[in-house]
């Protein structure tokens, strides 16, 4: 087998990955900090001294960390005891010791940027663990909560949108079905425009009317791989309602706020129009990359939804919690989502993880980190086939369903690269276009 390209790294000065640390990291650690001060009083009115004493210690703890980032100071030991701290450990020690020999260390900027980010928002957590009472505040919730309460609008557009199409869907026939599934599968793809990393935190309200614009913006969608995924459930859907078998689609799930709700809309459809009919949901256990969905974000998300006046709102809420309870829909959350590994070595750090996704008929990995993890973080050329890059992670059929947030991109035709460089330099890192990459092979 050919040697695999290097991982991406902020030793490459002028790249996206030297940008993220020198400016974007440091600026969403100034932000967790002024979070984290801005609750001092409800800290202690809720824990008295205590609470307060914490506040401080996380406090000290994230400032400690912002300046080991700015000054590249060597990567530290996890000092809390979450699961998945002897893993970050060994691999780090393991690191550090081959690196040694020639009198290197794992730094901010010298290490690989996929595993110095992820051991940012990992050291955040260990922040707020080592600071107890406080332990389990997530610094992110009123940024992701603000992006939900702001897109309003378009989410109303899109449950109103849902359900109409569900009560009628038993008279489509199967090109108008395609067609639909075709539609929703868009909105969760731009829906991923939404991630709050990129903009530190900071959410843009969605228009209202996100439909109505998939059509000028499907030139931006580099990679089609749809018509794959349709072939793939409609047979199955034929098939299996001889054989009164399961379809299982899993959704390696991404940002909370407007993208959750475009996914759950794509997840309701399946089960409506019974392309699918078990969904896993794969949440984070930790707060992650600024908008990473968690089980509470999700929980309290439905909650919100039924608690709203506006009537469909109430019943998708109502709908999803059902779907949850009767364990139509399952949600699953594993440490492996968390740690920097790229998903190759799935099979080795989480098989228990990889065995699980095998029972999956087909699996929809969300985000730009996903698929940064999917192949490996690396400086393939951009006419590899993705089957390649995946470097023999196949547990199932799968798609990545993303919008280019980081200069990796893998499967393009020859020169469309080139191409789109020429007339939009920054085409990579702006989450303007997006991919819908299959791979059906296991
Ligand atoms: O590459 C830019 C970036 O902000 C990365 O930090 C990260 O890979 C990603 O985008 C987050 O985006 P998403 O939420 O789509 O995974
Ligand atoms: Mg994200």
């Amino acid at each position: 087998m050919d040697e695999l390209p290097p991982q991406m790294s902020a030793q490459d000065h002028g790249s996206f990955a030297y940008f993220t640390m020198k400016n974007r990291a440091p600026q969403i650690l100034t932000k967790v900090i002024d979070t984290l001060h801005q609750h001092k009083d409800e800290f202690f009115e809720k824990y008295g001294e205590v609470g307060a004493e914490a506040e401080k210690k996380a406090f000290s703890l994230l400032s400690k960390l912002h300046n080991e980032l700015e000054t590249d100071k060597p990567l530290l030991p996890l000092a809390d005891t979450w699961v998945d701290a002897d893993v970050w450990n060994e691999h780090l020690e393991y690191h550090h010791s081959i690196l040694n020999e020639n009198d290197k260390k794992i730094s901010w900027f010298q290490s690989p940027w996929l595993y110095v980010e992820c051991y940012m928002y990992r050291r955040i957590h260990e922040a707020l663990l080592l600071s107890s009472p406080i332990s389990d505040f997530d610094v992110f919730k009123e940024s992701k909560q603000q992006n939900f309460l702001e897109s309003q609008d378009a989410i109303i557009t899109l449950c109103i949108y849902l359900q109409e199409l569900s009560s009628g869907i038993e008279n489509l026939n199967e090109s108008q079905l395609k067609n639909e599934f075709f539609k929703l599968l868009q909105i969760s793809l731009w829906g991923n425009k939404c991630d709050l990393s990129l903009s530190g935190g900071q959410s843009s309200s969605q228009i209202a009317s996100p439909l109505a614009v998939l059509d000028e913006l499907k030139p931006f969608i580099l990679v089609n791989n749809l018509e794959m995924l349709w072939s793939l459930l409609i047979n199955r859907k034929k098939t299996s309602q001889e054989k009164f078998s399961t379809t299982r689609v899993d959704f390696i799930l991404d940002n909370a706020g407007f993208e959750l709700v475009t996914d759950l809309i794509m997840a309701d459809f399946l089960l409506a129009s019974k392309l699918a009919t078990e969904i896993h949901l794969h949440g984070k256990s930790i707060p992650w990359y600024v908008s990473d969905t968690n089980k509470k974000d999700l929980n309290w998300m439905i909650e919100e939804l039924k608690a709203s006046n506006t009537k469909c709102l109430f019943e998708c809420g109502a709908n999803w919690e059902h779907y949850l309870k009767k364990h139509t829909w399952v949600y699953q959350d594993h440490m492996f989502w968390t740690l920097p590994h790229e998903y190759c070595t799935m099979s080795h750090f989480a098989p228990d993880l990889y065995a699980e996704l095998q029972k999956s008929n087909l699996i929809l990995f969300k985000g730009d980190l996903n698929y940064r993890k999917l192949v490996g973080d690396r400086k393939w050329k951009f006419t590899v086939p993705f089957h390649q890059a995946l470097n023999g992670f196949h547990p199932a059929p799968l798609c990545s369903i993303r919008t280019i947030k980081a200069e990796v991109q893998v499967g393009l035709t020859t020169g469309q690269g080139e191409e789109i460089t020429d007339t939009d330099p920054q085409w990579m890192t702006t989450g303007k276009y997006g991919v819908f990459q299959f791979d059906g092979a296991l």
